[in-house]
């Protein structure tokens, strides 16, 4: 993937989360979502590539904007896109950390379609690669974090969403003596967070949306971080509506090479509110100002951009 075509996708991050910040501390969770989403869109459209939504808003009868299978841009490059335009809707709603806007890239066919349920995740960073595993306990992953990162096991920091579902979790993890950071929502930030320094998170545990699954692998994997999942399905009907697009066995083990199935892939986010890995949107004399972040498999990278819109003026990165 050419720097200059990540450098697009990233002007698309970065104006979807201006858009969507400006609902930040509204309460209209939709109308924040569906300001990112229409921004997103108009600037991906701005692209000389041929882009497809693999992982949208929705199917096709239920999202207007960004629904699976949509094709965005002016022709060129055939690109995979999966995005979540808001991605903790709640969370610029009511004005809490870590709302982002969030985009992976690669290949044409390279990103997995992942049904719209859950999925049990673990993701840790680089030092933890072959050292934690889905399948083991929650005190057996805690264990392995701290050998891998060297620290006593008081002070391993896991990232877990707040829900009743959780709650086994939690309490095995509490009777470590490990910390836990809960979070109200937003399990990309949690399982990117843990492969980036600063955050403080090491390790995340836990279900959420499948999607969103698949835009933290292209994250973790593009820094040769550790990510691996397993569909949970709510119902048999959505097992059933699984299995017509399934590429891959619904009952096992996906790794991050299944979720992303090529080394040329790029994850990019933006911030919507303040976090501790991104600055929300800000603004300031006339500039509006958003940090980024850019994850590249090809030179397994973690980048910070730092991007000043000044009006007429133009763009200013650092
Ligand atoms: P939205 O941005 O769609 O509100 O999703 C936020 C989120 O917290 C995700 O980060 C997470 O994967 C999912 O919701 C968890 O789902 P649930 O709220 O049903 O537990």
């Amino acid at each position: 993937m050419q720097i200059s075509r990540v450098m697009q996708i990233l002007n698309v991050a970065e104006v979807a989360a201006v858009a969507a910040a400006e609902w930040n501390g509204r309460g209209d969770k939709k109308a924040a979502d569906q300001a990112a989403t229409e921004a997103m869109r108009n600037a991906f459209n701005e692209i000389d590539f041929s882009g497809r939504i693999v992982i949208g808003e929705g199917e096709r009868d239920e999202a207007p904007m960004l629904f699976i299978g949509e094709e965005l841009g002016k022709g060129g490059e055939e690109i995979d896109i999966a995005v979540d335009p808001l991605e903790g809707t709640n969370l610029c709603a009511y004005n809490r950390p870590n709302a982002l806007t969030t985009i992976a890239i690669a290949p044409k066919g390279a990103l997995l379609f992942a049904p719209d349920t859950y999925m049990n995740k673990i993701a840790a960073g680089p030092a933890c690669v072959g050292k934690v595993h889905i399948d083991n306990t929650p005190s057996e992953n805690v264990s392995a974090v701290a050998q891998a990162l060297g620290k006593p096991v008081g002070e391993v920091n896991v990232c877990i969403l707040l829900r009743d579902r959780h709650q086994q979790i939690i309490d095995e993890v509490r009777a470590t003596g490990a910390r836990i950071r809960l979070i109200d929502d937003g399990d990309v930030f949690g399982c990117i967070a843990t492969a980036v320094p600063g955050t403080g998170i090491d390790l995340y545990l836990g279900a959420g949306g499948a999607p969103e699954g698949v835009l933290a692998a292209a994250g973790l994997k593009a820094i040769g971080g550790v990510f691996m999942g397993r569909f949970q399905f709510r119902s048999d009907e959505e097992r059933a509506r699984a299995e017509k697009t399934a590429e891959v066995d619904l009952d096992g083990v996906l790794t991050m090479d299944m979720l992303v199935r090529t080394d040329d892939a790029a994850f990019i986010a933006t911030g919507v509110t303040e976090g501790e890995m991104l600055g929300g949107v800000s603004h300031d004399g006339g500039s509006t100002t958003t940090t980024s972040i850019i994850m590249s498999s090809w030179d397994k990278t973690v980048r910070f951009v730092k991007t000043i819109r000044r009006g007429d003026e133009g763009t200013i990165s650092f």
